[in-house]
């Protein structure tokens, strides 16, 4: 029987991240993926295949519409969508097969199967053929990640109503693509067959998009999104949808009250959020009960059972493929015996549409309801020469700071290339910054980093170029 000082159940962006780290710091590692290949959600169905779509979509959009023309490039481009997602596939496969690479290379014993825990200190890998392997370890960390959360009144088929795996690879270009739910997936993925030429219309249950996001960059983007031709239905619920070979019919109503609308498209994307995934675990037999939404809590990573730990999208916090990895380093780290930890409030978040929106830390929202005294500075992207002579401004840069100590609070754009630039403030924030000591660091001329400055200038109201 194989011993192990850790079985990592997972192969996601937590799971791995967490195997490689034990490996690093010589502890016998074994990561267990039940679906064939590593990388998980992120690399298989949500963040990489979503940016292969994304990046090829962009280019095929600024090609076909005025972007190119404007700029003297006259071409006529024609949509190959097969080979589009072929070369998504071929990158995704790559992406796997490196970190199956990596397990070899930090001596990571890769078992394929679905993992069950049987007890404390035991797993019960069962491989595809049935054929059983027990595992022994001193801890297992549970890595098992998330699914889509299922709408009541409409079924999942991933033909015509499909969940954001099923939106990955529709056999063609929607006329009309319905998506459920203003968040992330559903402004990423919507933005991916918007600019092949689809017609989107997003319904979402809440007045307002992407929810928890500053109210004042959410409004702006969705401004820029129906300014793309994106449609919004807002505040509505919807209360079924029914599915024929030809397409959806799809029922809504106001969520204040008020008359039901039918709304026919060919495709329906249902993106209302994702829960833990426990199926199977066997998580009774260490007396392991999630809670209503189906989550495992943890203090630093431990489960409350000794030897048991947990990351990731199964346990509270954000469900990102990069807070995943830092719980996974931060477990292991605290598994051999080191300080691991998380800083929670400097979490960057991303929605990777053109333009991108980013924002870390609190929210003005977040401030005004704790009563905290701060500062605002902005900056616009249309007085940004980088992004004005690209024709790229649409957007804004926006710093909150501390009233008295002008500490960084939060930082949150929509504008170009922000998912990159964010990281400057990641940074600054986790040292403490002050937004005077962004405002005082030389930025490179012409970027759009220098936006970023601005703002922070504009934080003590000294903005040079607005
Ligand atoms: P997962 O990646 O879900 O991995 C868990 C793995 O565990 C899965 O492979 C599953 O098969 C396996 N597993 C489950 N149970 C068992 C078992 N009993 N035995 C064996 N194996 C098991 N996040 C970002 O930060 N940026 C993005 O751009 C981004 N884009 C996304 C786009 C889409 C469309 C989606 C759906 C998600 C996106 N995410 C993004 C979220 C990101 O994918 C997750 O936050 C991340 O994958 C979580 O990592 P994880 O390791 O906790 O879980
Ligand atoms: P989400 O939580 O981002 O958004 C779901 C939206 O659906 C919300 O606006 C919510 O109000 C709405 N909603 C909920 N119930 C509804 C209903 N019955 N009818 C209509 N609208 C309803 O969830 P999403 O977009 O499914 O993404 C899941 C998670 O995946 C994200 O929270 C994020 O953590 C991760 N993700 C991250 C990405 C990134 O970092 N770029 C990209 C894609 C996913």
């Amino acid at each position: 029987m194989a011993q192990y000082d850790v079985v990592i159940i997972g192969g996601g962006p937590g799971g791995y991240n967490a195997a490689i780290r034990a490996g690093q710091l010589g502890l016998k590692t074994a990561i267990v993926e039940g679906r064939g290949k590593l990388g998980g959600t992120c690399l298989n169905v949500g963040c990489m295949p979503s940016k292969a779509l994304l990046h090829a979509s962009e280019l095929y959009a600024a090609a076909t519409g005025p972007e190119f023309a404007k700029l003297g490039i006259e071409v006529k481009p024609k949509l190959n969508l097969a080979q589009m997602m072929a070369q998504k596939a071929e990158s995704v496969e790559a992406l796997t097969k490196g970190v199956e690479f990596l397990m070899k290379k930090n001596k990571v014993d890769y078992v394929k199967g679905w993992g069950r825990i049987d007890g404390v200190g035991k797993v019960v890998v069962k491989a595809e053929d049935g054929a059983e392997t027990v595992l022994e370890t001193k801890n297992i960390v549970i890595a098992t990640g998330s699914e889509p959360t299922p709408l009541p009144g409409v079924t999942i088929d991933n033909k015509r109503i499909v969940d954001s795996t099923g939106a990955l690879s529709l056999p063609e270009v929607p006329k009309h693509l319905v998506v459920v739910g203003a968040g992330v997936i559903g402004l990423e993925l919507g933005s991916v067959w918007k600019r092949l030429g689809a017609e989107v219309t997003v319904v979402e249950f809440l007045d307002r998009i992407l929810p928890g996001t500053d109210t004042e960059v959410a409004n702006a983007f969705q401004k820029i999104l129906t300014k793309q031709g994106f449609k919004f239905s807002l505040g509505a619920k919807v209360t079924g949808a029914t599915a024929s070979a030809k397409g959806v019919k799809l029922t809504h109503e106001p969520v204040a009250g008020g008359e039901a609308s039918t709304i026919e498209a060919d495709y329906v994307l249902v993106a209302i959020g994702r829960r833990p995934y426990t199926q199977g675990l066997g998580l009774e037999t260490v007396g392991i009960t999630p809670d209503k939404r189906g989550m495992i809590a943890n203090d630093h990573y431990k489960t409350g059972v000794d030897g048991v730990w947990v990351i990731g999208d199964v346990t509270s916090g954000p469900m990102l493929a990069h807070k995943a990895e830092d719980e996974a380093v931060a477990c292991i780290e605290l598994i051999a015996g080191k300080a691991g930890h998380v800083n929670y409030d400097i979490i960057p978040g991303v929605v990777y549409t053109s333009p991108e929106v980013a924002t870390v830390g609190k929210t003005e929202d977040d401030l005004k309801a704790a009563g905290v005294a701060y500062k605002v500075g902005k900056f616009p992207f249309l007085a940004n020469s980088r992004a004005k002579i690209n024709h790229e401004g649409d957007g804004f840069v926006k710093v909150l700071a501390d009233a008295k100590t002008d500490r960084i609070l939060g930082v949150h754009m929509v504008g170009p290339n922000v998912g990159d630039m964010i990281a400057e403030y990641c940074v600054a924030m986790e040292f403490g910054g002050a937004s005077e000591d962004v405002a005082r660091t030389c930025h490179p001329h012409p970027t759009r980093s220098e936006a970023l400055r601005q703002a922070a200038m504009g934080v003590e109201g000294w903005t040079m170029q607005a």
